[in-house]
C-alpha cells in the first residue's frame, strides 16, 4: 500500500513535468496463435502453458535471427513495420463444471518515451517481464504487472469475487517490459531479464525505480522506449462472472494473476522505429491517432493486420477454442491463492508439431486463429463444429489456408496430407498426442447462449467509464495508460475497436457495448445463432 502510494505520487510528478505527448498506441492487435510456444524460454520445444501471441507472422519455436524476424510476410499489429512478437499466457474461464475456455479480446501496445535520449531497440533484443514459476510480488521482475477490472485500478491481482463482488466486464492484463539497457547493447541474457532494468523517476530528491520512469540507472544506462503491453479480455453471456475462486484463470494455472508476464522480441524495421522516436517521441506523441505520425502511418493497415496469419505448425493440441477442455494444456493445475509453490502434476504428455488445418474465426474480435483438428475430413465437417468461444454463434471455423493474404505459404489438405507435408529438415518434436474421435460420440458443442439477433449491435460507441454504485473509484495512477483509454474513443468510422468491444448485459459489465461492424464481405452465416444452425443439422 504504502509503496503505491509512494509510487503514484512519483508517476503523477513525471506526468505533470513531462505532459502527455510522450507516447503512441499501437491499437487492435491481433491474435496469431494461441498455442504452447515460447522461443524465448522453451526453443525447439513445446511451452509449458498456452500463450496468446501478436505481431510478426513468422513466430516459431525457436527464437528467429534478427533478419527472419524482418522478413516476416505480415504483422498482425496494424503497423506493417512493427515485425515483433509480443506473448503472455491466455486468460481462461472456468466453466462451474471444471472445463475450460479461453477467454477472447484485443491487444493494445503503447509505446512510452519519456526523455529526449530514448534510443531505438537494437535488432534481436528480446526480453520477460513477470514471473510465471513462482509468486514473488516484491522482486523486481514483478514490478510492471497491472491488471484491471473494467479499465479500473491497476494491481498485481485478477479481479476475483472478494475485491470485485460485483463482477468485471472486462480484464486487462498490462504489464510494462523493463527499458533501460546495458551500455554494450546486449540483447538478451540467461535470465530473459538482467540484460535490462527498470526506468526510475523522482520521489521527491530521490530516483524510485517505476516502470513508466524517465531515466535510467548508472548499471542500465542507455533509455529504450518504454513498453505497456495490454492483453484485454472480455466476458460474455457464454461467459459470465461468478464470485467463485478460479473463475479466471491464467494458463500455467495461476489463480491470483500473481504470475502474469510477458514476452517481447524486437522486429522494428530499424529506420522506422528510430523515425518514430524522433517524430513522434518525448514531447511529439500521438496517442492513438497513428496517421499524425508519418513513420507510422508508412505501414499503417488495419485490413492487413487482420489478414495477417501464422506461418508455420503449431502444437497439435487442442487449447479449448472449438470445445471447453477438461484441463489446461500443460501440467497446470489451478493454482490458489495462499499456495505458494505451483503445483505439480503425475504425468503430462507433450504434443507434437503440425501444420495447422483449420482457422477458428471469431467476427467480434476478428481473430483468425490456427487449430490442428483431426476430427475435420471434408467441408461438410467443418460446418458441424461449432466453436465453444464467440457469443450467439459469433464464431465458427474454416479451412486453414483458405482466406488471407499470405495463403500461399498456408496449406490446405487432407489432415494426412499436412502430416505427410512437414517440411524436411525442420526439428519438430515427434508427432504424437494425436486426437483421435472415440467411436460414436456426438461431437456437437451444446448452444448455451440465445440468439444473436437479441444484441443490438448498433450501440454507438461508447467508453465513458461508469463508476460502479457503492464503491468509491479508486485512485488510478496518472500517467499511466488507463488515462489513454478515455481519451482514445474510437471515431465512429472506426470499423470495430476490439480492445473496446463490451458485453451487452448490464450483469457482466457496466458500460456500453461498442458497435460491432462485420467486415465487408464477411460471410455472415456465421452470425446464425447456434441453435438455429444445429436445428438446421439436427432436423
Ligand atoms: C461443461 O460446461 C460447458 C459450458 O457450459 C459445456 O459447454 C460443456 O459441454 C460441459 N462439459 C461437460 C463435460 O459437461
Ligand atoms: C482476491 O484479490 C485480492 C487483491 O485484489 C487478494 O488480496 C485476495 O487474496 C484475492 N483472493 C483470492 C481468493 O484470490
Amino acid at each position: 500500500m504504502i509503496l503505491s502510494t509512494f509510487l503514484a505520487t512519483s508517476a503523477i510528478m513525471s506526468s505533470l513535468a513531462l505532459g502527455a505527448a510522450d507516447h503512441w498506441i499501437v491499437t487492435q492487435l491481433q491474435t496469431l496463435t494461441i498455442s504452447r510456444m515460447d522461443p524465448i524460454v522453451n526453443p525447439n520445444d513445446v511451452s509449458g502453458h498456452v500463450h496468446r501471441v501478436v505481431g510478426a507472422s513468422n513466430f516459431n519455436w525457436h527464437l528467429n535471427d534478427p533478419q527472419t524476424q524482418l522478413d516476416a510476410a505480415c504483422s498482425s499489429t496494424i503497423i506493417g513495420d512493427d515485425k515483433s512478437n509480443y506473448w503472455a499466457p491466455q486468460l481462461y474461464y472456468r466453466h462451474p463444471n471444471n472445463t475450460f475456455t479461453p477467454v477472447l479480446g484485443g491487444v493494445r501496445v503503447y509505446y512510452f518515451n519519456k526523455n529526449k535520449d530514448v534510443k531505438p531497440f537494437p535488432p534481436g533484443l528480446n526480453m520477460i517481464s513477470g514471473l510465471a514459476m513462482k509468486r514473488d510480488l516484491k522482486a523486481t521482475q514483478s514490478l510492471g504487472v497491472k491488471i484491471s477490472c473494467d479499465h479500473g485500478l491497476q494491481t498485481q491481482w485478477l479481479p476475483n469475487g472478494t475485491s470485485h463482488p460485483g463482477g468485471c466486464g472486462s480484464i486487462s492484463m498490462g504489464i510494462y517490459f523493463p527499458s533501460c539497457g546495458l551500455a554494450n547493447g546486449a540483447t538478451s541474457s540467461s535470465d530473459h531479464f538482467s540484460h535490462m532494468a527498470w526506468p526510475q523517476s523522482y520521489n521527491g530528491p530521490n530516483l524510485v525505480d517505476d516502470p513508466n520512469g524517465i531515466v535510467c540507472p548508472a548499471s542500465h544506462p542507455i533509455k529504450y522506449p518504454t513498453i505497456f503491453a495490454e492483453f484485454n479480455y472480455y466476458l460474455d453471456a457464454d461467459h459470465p462472472w461468478r464470485n467463485d475462486e478460479c473463475t479466471l484463470v491464467l494458463s500455467n494455472g495461476d489463480c491470483t494473476g500473481n504470475n502474469f508476464h510477458a514476452d517481447f522480441v524486437n522486429g522494428w524495421v530499424p529506420q522506422t522505429l528510430k523515425d518514430a522516436i524522433s517524430q513522434c517521441g518525448y514531447g511529439k506523441g500521438v496517442g492513438d491517432k497513428l496517421d499524425a505520425c508519418a513513420p507510422l502511418k508508412k505501414t499503417k493497415s488495419e485490413p492487413k493486420s487482420w489478414e495477417c496469419r501464422l506461418d508455420g505448425k503449431i502444437p497439435d493440441e487442442e487449447v479449448g477454442l472449438w470445445r471447453p477442455i477438461s484441463k489446461l494444456p500443460g501440467c497446470n493445475p489451478l493454482w490458489k491463492s495462499g499456495v505458494s509453490q505451483k503445483p505439480d502434476c503425475a504425468s503430462t504428455s507433450k504434443p507434437g508439431y503440425v501444420f495447422p488445418n483449420a482457422y477458428f474465426e471469431n467476427l467480434k474480435f476478428r481473430n483468425k486463429i490456427p487449430v490442428a483438428l483431426g476430427e475435420l475430413k471434408d467441408d461438410a465437417d467443418i460446418t458441424k463444429f461449432f466453436p465453444s468461444v464467440g457469443d450467439n454463434g459469433a464464431g465458427r471455423l474454416g479451412w486453414w489456408g483458405s482466406e488471407g493474404s499470405n495463403k500461399d505459404q498456408l496449406t490446405k489438405g487432407t489432415w494426412q496430407a499436412i502430416i505427410n507435408s512437414l517440411a524436411p529438415g525442420t526439428n519438430p518434436p515427434a508427432i504424437g498426442n494425436m486426437y483421435t474421435k472415440p467411436d460414436g460420440g456426438e461431437e456437437t458443442v451444446e448452444p448455451q447462449g440465445q440468439d444473436s439477433s437479441s444484441e443490438d449491435e448498433s450501440t454507438p460507441t461508447e467508453t465513458h467509464e461508469v463508476p460502479k454504485e457503492g464503491s468509491t473509484p479508486p485512485p488510478v495512477l496518472a500517467a499511466q495508460p488507463i488515462d489513454d483509454d478515455a481519451e482514445t474513443t474510437s471515431p465512429a468510422s472506426t470499423p470495430v475497436e476490439a480492445e473496446g468491444a463490451e458485453s451487452t448485459s448490464a450483469k457482466y459489465c457496466k458500460r456500453k457495448k461498442r458497435g460491432l461492424i462485420p467486415r465487408a464481405g464477411e460471410v455472415l452465416s456465421s452470425h446464425l445463432s447456434r441453435r438455429s444452425r444445429r436445428r438446421s443439422i439436427h432436423g
